[in-house]
C-alpha cells in the first residue's frame, strides 16, 4: 500500500482530480467526512489528510510515502525528502507587498517584514545583505502593514484579491513559480519503487 499525505483545503480537490486521472481510486476522498485516515476501496492507497504545512513532516518521517506540498512550504521547511515532480497545481507567487506609496520602504534600513515564511524571508533578505526585522505571523498577514505592525509583508499571492481588498500591491515578486510538488520519502522510493515509480510516471504524463 502507498500512503499519501494530502493537504486539506485549497489544494485538496485539484490533487484528488489529478490522482484520479492517474488511475488512483479517490472516491473515498469525495465523501464528506471528518475522518483523517482513509483507504481506497481497492486497498492500494492510504490517505492521511493533514494541514498543508504538515505534509513534508509526514513524508520526511516515512509515515507517508508520498505527499503533495506547496513549493512555498518546501522552501520554508527544507526537509530531507525528494521533490519528484512539479504538478503545476495551485500556482501562486511569493512576493514582498505593501502600500503602493511605500516602494521606498524596501530600501529602508530598519525594514519590518511580516510573514508566515520566516526562514525563507531571512534567507532572501540576508542574501541581499539586508538586515531586516522579521515578524512571524500565522495568517491574515495583510493586516500587518495596515495596522503599522510591519512596513511590508512577504507572502503568497494567488489571485491578488486579498492584497487588493486591503489596498496593498506587490512591490517585488521574489519566487514566481510556487506550485504544488509531488514529494517522496527517500526510503519508500527504494523499498516501494515497484508501486511508486509507475505512479510517478503516470503523474508526469498527466501534467505534461
Ligand atoms: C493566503 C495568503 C494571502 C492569500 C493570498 O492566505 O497568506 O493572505 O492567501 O491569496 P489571494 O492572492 O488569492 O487573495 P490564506 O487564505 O491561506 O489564509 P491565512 O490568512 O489564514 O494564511
Amino acid at each position: 500500500m502507498i500512503h499519501f499525505a494530502l493537504a486539506k483545503g485549497r489544494l485538496a480537490e485539484e490533487s484528488a482530480a489529478l490522482l484520479e486521472k492517474c488511475g488512483v481510486d479517490v472516491s473515498v476522498l469525495k465523501k464528506e467526512t471528518r475522518k483523517l485516515v482513509l483507504e481506497s476501496a481497492d486497498g492500494k492507497y492510504g490517505f492521511f489528510l493533514v494541514k498543508p504545512t504538515d505534509v513534508p513532516t509526514y513524508v520526511e518521517s516515512g509515515v507517508a510515502d508520498l505527499g503533495i506540498a506547496g513549493k512555498d512550504t518546501l522552501l520554508e521547511q527544507d526537509k530531507d525528502l525528494y521533490e519528484m515532480l512539479d504538478l503545476g497545481l495551485g500556482g501562486c507567487r511569493l512576493c514582498i507587498a505593501g502600500y503602493p506609496a511605500r516602494r521606498d520602504a524596501l530600501t529602508s534600513p530598519h525594514l519590518r517584514v511580516a510573514t508566515k515564511y520566516v526562514n525563507t524571508a531571512k534567507r532572501v533578505f540576508s542574501e541581499r545583505g539586508e538586515d531586516v526585522e522579521i515578524i512571524h505571523l500565522n495568517g491574515s498577514i495583510e493586516l500587518a502593514p495596515i495596522t503599522g505592525l510591519a512596513d511590508v509583508i512577504f507572502d503568497v499571492v494567488q489571485t491578488g484579491s486579498t492584497l487588493k481588498a486591503n489596498g496593498l500591491v506587490v512591490l517585488e515578486e521574489v519566487f514566481p513559480d510556487i506550485t504544488a510538488r509531488l514529494v517522496a520519502n527517500k526510503v519508500s522510493l527504494k523499498t516501494k519503487s515497484d508501486e511508486i515509480l509507475p505512479l510517478i510516471a503516470a503523474l508526469k504524463e498527466a501534467v505534461s
